[in-house]
């Protein structure tokens, strides 16, 4: 059995994602009894903060903000474990106290000199730290594992992606080096190629033959939040596209992988990246919509415009949201369009994966009731999580009304079938060395090409973007792409 024992280094203690994913995900470990007896951790951050102050800091967001209540016992013994160095990433001294603090917690806790180094920071800083932790000799250790983690966006383009690939490899083996899509550590994501494979009467028609079109949807209410500064430099296509909406897109449309191994599955994805449409400047115009969201209300109550957030340029054409229409040219999926959109301050928080089949021959019944709607077959990723199918079937009692029924498989609808949030998948992932859930560098690479692509064409008209009140679906324009092929979006679970 593999050594759990590790003391995890946390760049970016203060920050949303530390607040938001990775301290709710430790938590949950602990609750559950996951982390390992030998187990601590540091969080390093730049604002000014003792240990006890942080570990306040952290139980009041989690308080205030985690969608469940936390049980005090379970708190306390993580919180116990949990220590605060503040310091600037970039000062050389900081990275000596932390040396110097680690060695006394691993006598400490004994947890034999392995390590997690979890950059859960601003790309810019991820080389920069990496380079100081070799600098400083803490990169490795005989006789002890050091895994670093590297939270998305990997880069900002191609060119400081391959760079920073360049800088981390130099410092850490390939197998250490963890990169972080959380959407993989997600349960549906890892069920897409179950409920594809393993059933009979879903992939045989799997195909440009019987489908009409797969939309790919992520939707959130939430807008930026305190993360503008960042964000205004990476809009929702580098946040958001790059990255999760394309990991949905392979798996629904990746070949069968020849093993189960995570060298197979990954092939076949980098397959689907490869064969992307290229676009040209006048397709990118075309096929895909840029918005950024203005004031408006959600759930009945006035939120900002994305110029007014803190930390956003006020003439900013960063873009919230994209809605975009691609071609997987292979022979699978000839002339079967998929449509993807993703945005903050949309009505309701949804992910879902609808697919979209062929309507039946035009005779008999479809003949007679032209408003026969098509088979829907609805990948629920979150929050509601599951598989959703409608059909056809005669309504009852009458003679010929045809109606659409539903047959609905919700995994997560009962109060005690929650599934383990994808942070908790992932961080226990690191900790045994399961590297599966992560992503391989060619997926980065081939997915920067693909959005270094559309982003130099968008520079050339920075200046049109699309606005929609916060609240709404988007701009017009995202409606408009598919009503000019005579579909429309479904918002089936989102509704
Ligand atoms: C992150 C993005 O990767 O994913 C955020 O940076 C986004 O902007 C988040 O809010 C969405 O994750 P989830 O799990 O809430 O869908």
């Amino acid at each position: 059995k593999s050594n759990l024992s590790n003391i995890t280094v946390l760049f970016g203690g203060t920050g949303d994602l530390a607040k938001r994913k990775i301290f709710p995900a430790l938590y949950h470990l602990q609750k559950g009894g996951d982390l390992p007896q030998g187990f601590a951790l540091v969080a390093v951050g730049r604002r000014q903060k003792n240990h006890q102050q942080y570990r306040e800091y952290i139980y009041s967001f989690m308080e205030k903000e985690a969608d469940f209540t936390i049980d005090k016992e379970a708190w306390e013994a993580l919180s116990q474990r949990i220590y605060y160095l503040p310091f600037h990433f970039d000062d050389p001294a900081g990275y000596e106290r932390l040396k110097e603090f680690l060695a006394v917690l691993e006598n400490i806790y004994q947890t034999q000199g392995n390590r997690i180094y979890y950059l859960a920071v601003a790309p810019e800083y991820f080389g920069l730290i990496v380079q100081q932790l070799k600098v400083h000799d803490m990169d490795r250790k005989e006789n002890s594992w050091r895994r670093v983690v590297i939270e998305k966006p990997f880069g900002k383009d191609l060119n400081s992606a391959r760079k920073l690939n360049q800088i981390i490899t130099e410092v850490f083996e390939e197998k250490n080096i963890y990169r972080i899509d959380h959407y993989l550590g997600k349960e549906m994501l890892q069920n897409i190629m179950v409920i594809r494979f393993t059933n009979a009467f879903f992939e045989p028609i799997w195909n440009s033959q019987y489908i009409d079109n797969i939309q790919i949807s992520s939707s959130e209410q939430l807008g930026v939040g305190t993360r503008g500064e960042y964000y205004d430099q990476s809009g929702a296509l580098r946040d958001m596209i790059q990255n999760h909406m394309m990991q949905l897109l392979t798996l629904t449309a990746m070949e069968p992988p020849i093993r189960l191994d995570n060298q197979s599955i990954r092939d076949e994805k980098i397959r689907v990246l490869r064969s992307l449409e290229e676009l040209s400047q006048k397709t990118v115009f075309e096929n895909i919509v840029r918005g950024q969201y203005s004031a408006g209300r959600i759930d009945g109550k006035p939120v900002k415009g994305y110029r007014e957030e803190e930390g956003v340029n006020p003439a900013s054409t960063t873009e919230t949201f994209v809605a975009m229409k691609m071609a997987v040219e292979n022979y699978r999926w000839v002339g079967v369009p998929f449509y993807i959109r993703t945005g903050k301050r949309m009505p309701v928080k949804s992910t879902e994966i609808v697919v979209e089949f062929k309507r039946p021959p035009e005779v008999l019944y479809f003949k007679e009731y032209k408003n026969l709607q098509p088979n829907l077959l609805v990948i629920g990723i979150q929050p509601k999580e599951g598989a959703f199918l409608r059909f056809n079937a005669k309504k009852p009692g009458t003679i010929k009304e045809i109606i659409p029924v539903e047959m609905d498989y919700c995994q997560n609808c009962q109060v005690e079938q929650n599934s383990p949030e994808a942070y908790e998948r992932l961080i226990y992932d690191v900790m045994r060395g399961e590297s599966t859930l992560f992503t391989r560098w060619d997926e980065v690479e081939y997915s920067w090409k693909i959005v270094d692509n559309i982003e130099r064409a968008w520079r050339r008209k920075a200046e049109e973007i699309l606005l929609y009140p916060a609240g709404e679906r988007g701009p017009q324009g995202a409606m408009e792409l598919l009503q000019r092929d005579n579909r429309k979006w479904w918002n089936i679970l989102g509704g």
